[in-house]
């Protein structure tokens, strides 16, 4: 029976499991779904110009291929979902399903990574749903070093539904890649907005998902590097508390209303306390950002597997989890070299 597969936890029934822990005793609670691999803009650590190719949309998990996912993973105990994409408000009819998936007993949070460009009109909605947090990607509020690393010029519509949402009251957090040679300007351009708004702004370090497997023997902007910047700049930072889990350090700067954070996605020191898994919008199964997809969720989908057999084969791939992204990167026939928008990040 399935109970059998879960570790550590005295459990009463099969259907109140609260907590799935993995082979390195992790507990499992979190998932991020790519809704779609398009995206509306280009960013050059991403994707090429000319894009990647697309999958067929028949390819794409379907809306109700998503939610049955999401039931079954609710049942093992995930409590949080993160929506990416590609970019999420491409795919039509989101805030439909967003709205479905909001009832799915278990799941108490919904957050949403987006770019920003189609949002605006969605806020209310959103709000509505109870949608618990935002995130915005930002690289610079610069207007041609936007175009620059974007690849389009949309930089007014973002900064402008920066403020709808701050103006909402959803939470709000930015997110930004800082790019050798790019937006190094940046980095205490954007913190120093959190001077008088409520925001999280995040430094991410690039990572080698750009679509054509460039990758970096030595990063320049490592998490240590976006810290001594902003010291530099700011003077002494506060560190916040960690959140349980939490994949950056933050800190507030002193009499700043907002926090700034660093995320060490590229030297990966948070694998220890990983409580994420991933699907693609293709439904493959990612129990590591830096894994190759290690179980076709849509072909069992598409196969008639059950609830009790998906349930199982989700297990399966918790108990064989990598203990860190260069463990799941080493176990790779291929090196990195997909786009981050076939990912979500
Ligand atoms: N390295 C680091 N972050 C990336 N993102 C996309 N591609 C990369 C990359 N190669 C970020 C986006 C967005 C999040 C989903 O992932 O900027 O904030
Ligand atoms: Fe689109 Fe995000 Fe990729 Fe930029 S990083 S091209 S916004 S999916």
């Amino acid at each position: 029976m399935l109970i059998s597969v879960i570790f550590d936890v005295p459990m009463a029934a099969p259907e109140q499991i609260s907590q799935v822990f993995d082979n390195h005793g992790r507990p499992i609670n979190y998932v991020r779904l790519a809704v779609t691999d398009r995206c509306n803009l280009r960013c050059f650590y991403c994707m090429p110009a000319e894009g990647i190719n697309y999958v067929p949309k028949k390819e794409l998990l379907s809306y109700e291929e998503m939610e049955r996912l999401l039931s079954v993973l609710a049942s093992l105990g995930v409590t949080k979902l993160r929506i990416t994409g590609g970019e999420p408000f491409v795919r039509q009819n989101l805030i439909e399903f967003l709205q479905r998936v909001s009832l799915i007993q278990g799941l108490e949070q919904i957050h949403i990574t987006t770019n920003g460009v189609l949002t605006m009109p969605f806020i209310p909605a959103l709000k509505k749903i109870g949608i618990s947090s935002l995130n915005l990607s930002i690289d610079t509020l610069d207007r041609e070093r936007f175009k620059q690393i974007t690849r389009r010029d949309e930089v007014q519509r973002v900064e402008a539904t920066m403020y709808k949402i701050i103006e909402s009251g959803i939470p709000l957090k930015i997110n930004a890649v800082v790019i050798e040679g790019k937006n190094e300007e940046d980095i205490t351009a954007l913190a120093e907005l959190t001077r008088d708004l409520p925001i999280g702004v995040r430094f991410i370090e690039e990572m080698p998902f750009n679509g054509k497997g460039a990758n970096y023997p030595k990063l320049k902007w490592n998490y240590q590097r976006i810290l001594s910047r902003l010291t530099e700049h700011f003077g002494p930072m506060t560190r916040l508390e960690d959140k349980p889990h939490a994949t950056s350090t933050n800190y507030r700067i002193n009499g700043f209303k907002g926090s700034v954070g660093v995320i060490p996605a590229f030297s990966r020191t948070f694998c220890g306390s990983c409580n994420r898994i991933r699907i693609t919008s293709q439904g493959l199964l990612k129990t590591c950002l830096y894994d190759h997809g290690v179980l076709d969720i849509k072909h069992l989908l598409r196969n008639g597997a059950s609830d009790p057999e998906l349930k199982e084969s989700f297990l399966r791939a918790f108990r064989n989890r990598a203990k860190d992204g260069f463990e799941a990167e080493s176990k790779r026939s291929t090196q990195v070299a997909e786009s981050m928008s076939e990912i979500g990040g």
